[in-house]
């Protein structure tokens, strides 16, 4: 029976430790400065009150929770010295970070439907697009990130054998703890397979996909080349994120790095579920004139100059 977990962190050796710390904080503090801008702008700026701004609000939001569940631990660790985890709080970790993976997914998939509409339905947008559709949309994203994650969290909080209480990983997440425990995993394994993959990622995944032919085969049809470049652009910033994230998913299913030899490279580990977070806002306001001169608007306003 295990009352509390160690977390054993990114890598033991002590000569790496400082180095690690510094690059955790460093990543941690762009994620968190990045995405609070991008909320801040959303919600103070009136030029982006249009729904894929609320959405972006969203994603940050979402960006911030993931980096301080998963990044809260190499942090600890190097003040502290070890990071021990109550059970419950391990599960918690567990239970935040997926869904929250989930919501993120399903959150890109909400902004690909808005964008199709956008595009392939303008003359209706405001009407498809309300506040009340996308307050309804939002609610749904977090609902379902929230529950499906239920089941599974639940089995493996039920398991109360473990060959030790060493998590070979910097944070709580599913994989390592499953491969810690000896109690019977398959049904968890199918479940997470079923629900984890099928539902929660190839779904997201399909409905973006079929939002963006739609989008890709309208803005084909548009005759001038300006028109074609202009119609692109409102949806770049969205598609660079979207096959961004579905390619690091990609890659942490088919490399063994993070899947079956954990620890041969958490560095890998430590860039998959840090890249999007810090990534987002760079993409977004670097590729986005809107997020960009609201940016400056709120510059001159508090007279720092740009
Ligand atoms: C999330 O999106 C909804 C719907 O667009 C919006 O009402 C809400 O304010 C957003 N929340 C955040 C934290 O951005």
């Amino acid at each position: 029976m295990v009352t509390h977990f160690i977390i054993k962190g990114i890598s033991e050796f002590p000569e790496l430790q400082l180095p690690i710390f510094l690059l955790v904080l460093l990543i941690y503090l762009t994620a968190l400065g990045g995405n609070l801008t991008i909320l801040l702008l959303v919600c103070l700026d009136r030029h982006l009150h249009t729904p894929m701004y609320f959405f972006l609000g969203n994603l940050s939001f979402l960006d911030m929770s993931s980096t301080t569940v998963t990044l809260q631990n190499p942090l600890v660790k190097f003040i502290a010295g070890h990071v021990g985890v109550s059970f419950h709080a391990c599960m918690a970790q567990v239970y935040l970070f997926a869904s929250i993976t989930t919501q993120e997914l399903l959150i890109l998939t909400a902004m690909g439907y808005d964008r199709y509409v956008a595009i392939c339905n303008p003359l209706r947008y405001h009407m498809v697009m309300s506040r009340n559709t996308c307050a309804l949309l939002a609610i749904a994203c977090w609902t379902l990130g929230f529950l499906q994650i239920i089941p599974p969290v639940f089995i493996l909080s039920s398991f109360s054998c473990y060959r030790s209480n060493e998590v070979n990983h910097f944070f709580c997440d599913m994989v390592p703890l499953m491969r810690l425990t000896c109690s019977d995993t398959s049904l968890l394994e199918i479940l997470n397979l079923t629900e984890g993959l099928i539902l929660s990622t190839l779904t997201p995944f399909l409905l973006t996909f079929v939002s963006y032919v739609f989008i890709i085969s309208s803005i084909a049809k548009i005759p001038s080349g300006v028109g074609r470049r202009k119609a692109f652009y409102t949806c770049s910033s969205h598609l660079t994120v979207v096959i961004l994230l579905y390619l690091i998913l990609v890659c942490q299913y088919i490399t063994p790095l993070s899947g079956r030899f954990l620890d041969t490279n958490k560095l890998f580990s430590l860039f998959n579920t840090a890249a999007i977070p810090m990534l987002n806002p760079i993409i977004y306001s670097l590729k986005n004139k809107d997020v960009k001169s609201a940016l400056r608007r709120r510059m001159k306003k508090l007279r720092i100059p740009s």
